[in-house]
């Protein structure tokens, strides 16, 4: 079991560390051991080799059975020419090699915790548990012609038939298995590309006719997630409304630091929702259950350790419900913990319950 970890740039080092202390828990309770092979994208890599995506890290990714990244970016690489840049050559590159098509997000509100979300009881105390699949690997962040000068940028936003069909037939799937509902976002009232999308995300529907459809705009999708977050079970959507509306999503649990997240393709890819964070980088005060959840999402999802990620999620739900908080969830700040301390008490935890 060979694993590429890329801890990337601002709080990935920090969360990743905490989060392969985790995994060491897990060696030792099972017996057995992963291979890990550390390599550098992003900025990490452009200090380095110059280059954010060097083909030492390809090819450690190519050989691995899984890769568990951090994150990448920072204003010290935001100035580059985009190509060279850690989110496009790095991070983009990365995920259109391994061609990862669907991005799984799981947005889970924590009982304790319902107080720190800034929509509070009224909002999300009828219970949120959702899961968004972002498409990953088309859409206006691939689409040609794309370009840059002096006076104009363009991007183009393409979907084909057999993109939409693959990731609509994976949001189908993983409904079949919760809640019976698929709801696909897009502007199929204005963007040629959603149009195609509806059109069909409609006929795949018909495979599965026990899971409920619903199609709606994304600007309503975004008022309605704040408005009332409970009606949604499984968010179809594209590579950028997926982007945007799962970060708004992580204002349900109240941190960006709660979303871990899974890409699925000719090799599986796991990595926080949110980035790098530069702005509280460097502190040890990140929270790296993100991370940590990330790391259960890849036992389950490539290692098809499914008891082994229930126990980690069960660890990190139990130290929360003692009152633990990182600085971004908690109370009071004066009583944060830090990402060490979050990673130490995790651990500690999933020792006592195994
Ligand atoms: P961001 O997700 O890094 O941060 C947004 C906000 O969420 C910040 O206030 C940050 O402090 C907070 N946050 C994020 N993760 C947190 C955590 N684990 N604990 C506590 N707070 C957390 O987004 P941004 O500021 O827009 O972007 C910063 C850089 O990260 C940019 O270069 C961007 O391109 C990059 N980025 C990378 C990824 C990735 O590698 N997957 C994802 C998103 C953004
Ligand atoms: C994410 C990030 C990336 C994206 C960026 C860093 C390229 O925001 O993983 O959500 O937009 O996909
Ligand atoms: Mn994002």
């Amino acid at each position: 079991m060979k694993i590429a970890v890329l801890p990337g740039d601002g709080i990935g080092p920090e969360v990743v560390r905490e989060a392969l202390k985790v995994l060491e828990v897990v060696e030792k309770k099972t017996g057995k051991t992963f291979e890990k092979v550390f390599g550098h994208i992003g900025g990490d890599a452009i200090d380095r080799f110059g280059e954010p995506l060097p083909e030492e890290t390809k090819k450690i990714c190519l050989e691995a059975d899984a890769i568990f990244l951090g994150s990448v970016g920072g204003p010290k690489w935001d100035d580059l020419p985009p190509e060279k840049r850690p989110e496009i050559g790095g991070l983009l590159a990365l995920r259109k090699m391994l061609n990862l098509y669907a991005n799984i997000r799981p947005i889970k509100v924590y009982r304790s915790l319902v107080h720190v979300s800034p929509l509070k009881e009224k909002v999300i105390g009828s219970g949120v548990d959702l899961v968004t699949v972002r498409e990953l690997s088309y859409g206006v962040y691939y689409g040609q012609p794309r370009g840059l000068d002096e006076e104009k940028g363009f991007d183009t936003m393409i979907y084909d038939r057999k993109t939409v069909e693959r990731i609509a037939r994976t949001a189908f799937e993983i409904a079949k298995n919760r809640r019976k509902k698929v709801t696909s976002v897009d502007k199929a009232n204005v963007l040629y590309s959603s149009m195609l999308w509806r059109k069909v995300v409609n006929e795949v529907a018909r495979e599965y006719p026990d899971v409920e459809l619903t199609h709606i705009y994304v600007d309503n999708a975004a008022m309605q997630l704040i408005l009332k977050p409970s009606q949604f079970d499984v968010i179809l959507t594209t590579n950028m409304f997926g982007d945007i509306l799962s970060d708004e999503s992580a204002a349900l649990p109240g941190s960006l630091g709660l979303l871990p997240s899974a890409s699925f393709g000719d090799k599986n890819l796991y990595e926080p929702a949110g980035g790098s964070a530069p702005d509280i980088a460097g502190k040890n005060i990140a929270n790296p259950i993100a991370q940590i959840l990330s790391l259960a999402m890849m036992l389950e999802h490539s290692f098809g350790m499914v008891e082994e990620a229930r126990k980690i999620e069960r660890a990190v739900e139990l130290v929360i419900e003692e009152g633990y908080r990182t600085r971004d969830i908690a109370e009071d700040p004066e009583k944060a913990v830090s990402t060490s301390q979050m990673g130490d008490l995790i651990c500690k935890k999933l020792e006592e319950i195994w």
